[in-house]
């Protein structure tokens, strides 16, 4: 039986070599076409072609290559019966709690005030607000929200986390639903989206959202560009109800030439870095997640059609 590697991505033949080490009695096929499918029992994937997943007639499992999947619920023909699981890597989620504790601390200490005045050759010192008073709220208390939280609570910040379903959350006052989410966008200084990109989620970051939080609070989105209204975002900085953005993810990648974000002052891009899929890594926890599927044990990252993440 064999393993279909399906991705795009300029490091797909990496990737594949190195899960090709992690198991080495597989047969491993990367980008073929359809009519190649039928020993094909497991694929791992990044931005499948539409439609293609549904040619491979014995498909026992999807495996995704980043912690998202959105990606794959895109594919409006995916078969229904064949389960999906997303990547739990501890290197990926180590990263993604750095670039949000980087970006919090930029926005924290009033970072982009400093680099204008560099560069206007200015000596200036601003108020800095106690790092104890400075609150961050956090959507997403997933795998990399919690990460990201833990790493956040270390230096003092007051925290907030919404979610979809009610918790008890040591770290911080917890707001679930679309009833919570007002009075938990009030409360966030910072704001750091780590939703996963669902219809439910889809632009909720909008004039509303951006109204809800505090004058002049800035924005972190590490998650999906289609989190954020632009739009609705570039009025709210430009009218100064939010101070900064820093961006990761956009409605279109990579971001066009043209595009105003670019050269905003008051948004920082980067082009969707904030935690990446290492090859060596993500092969280990996708053989060891095949190796548990062959031997019926519990699985890590099953994805919940429903919900979509
Ligand atoms: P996860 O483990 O699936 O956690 C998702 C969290 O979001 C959960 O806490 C969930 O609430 C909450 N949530 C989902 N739908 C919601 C809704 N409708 N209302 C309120 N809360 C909702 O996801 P993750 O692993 O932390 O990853 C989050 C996303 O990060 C990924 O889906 C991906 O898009 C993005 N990502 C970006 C990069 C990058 O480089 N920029 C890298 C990796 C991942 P419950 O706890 O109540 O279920
Ligand atoms: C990256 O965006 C991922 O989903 O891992």
């Amino acid at each position: 039986m064999a393993i279909l590697f399906l991705s795009d991505a300029a490091a797909a033949t990496a990737w594949a070599d190195a899960l090709a080490n992690e198991l080495p009695d597989e047969v491993i096929r990367v980008n073929t076409g359809p009519g190649d499918d039928g020993d094909v029992e497991f694929a791992v994937v990044w931005q499948p072609a539409k439609g293609r997943l549904a040619r491979i007639p014995n498909l026992r499992a999807i495996f995704s290559l980043g912690a998202g999947v959105d990606h794959i619920f895109a594919d409006s023909e995916l078969p229904a019966h064949v389960p999906v699981f997303r990547l739990i890597d501890p290197v990926l989620t180590a990263q993604m709690a750095e670039y949000v504790v980087m970006n919090v601390l930029w926005h924290h200490r009033g970072m982009d005030q400093y680099a204008a005045h560099q560069a206007g050759r200015r000596w200036r010192q601003a108020d800095l607000p106690r790092t104890a008073r400075r609150r961050v709220g956090i959507m997403g208390l997933g795998v990399l929200g919690s990460a990201a939280a833990e790493a956040l609570a270390r230096f003092g910040f007051p925290l907030a986390g919404w979610t979809r379903t009610a918790r008890d959350w040591p770290l911080g006052e917890a707001f679930h639903g679309r009833g919570g989410l007002r009075p938990f966008l009030a409360i966030s200084d910072i704001l750091v989206c780590l939703l996963p990109l669902t219809p439910e989620t889809e632009g909720i970051l909008d004039a509303g959202a951006f109204a809800a939080l505090p004058s002049g609070a800035a924005l972190i989105n590490a998650a999906r560009g289609g989190h954020v209204v632009e739009a609705d975002l570039i009025d709210a900085l430009d009218s100064g109800a939010l101070g900064a953005a820093t961006l990761d993810v956009f409605a279109t990648e990579p971001l066009a030439q043209d595009h105003p974000f670019w050269a905003h002052p008051r948004v920082r891009v980067t082009p969707h870095v904030a935690a990446i899929t290492y090859g060596d890594t993500t092969a280990r926890e996708i053989a060891l997640n095949i190796g548990r599927f062959r031997a019926g044990a519990p699985m890590s990252g099953l994805v919940d059609r429903a919900r979509r993440y």
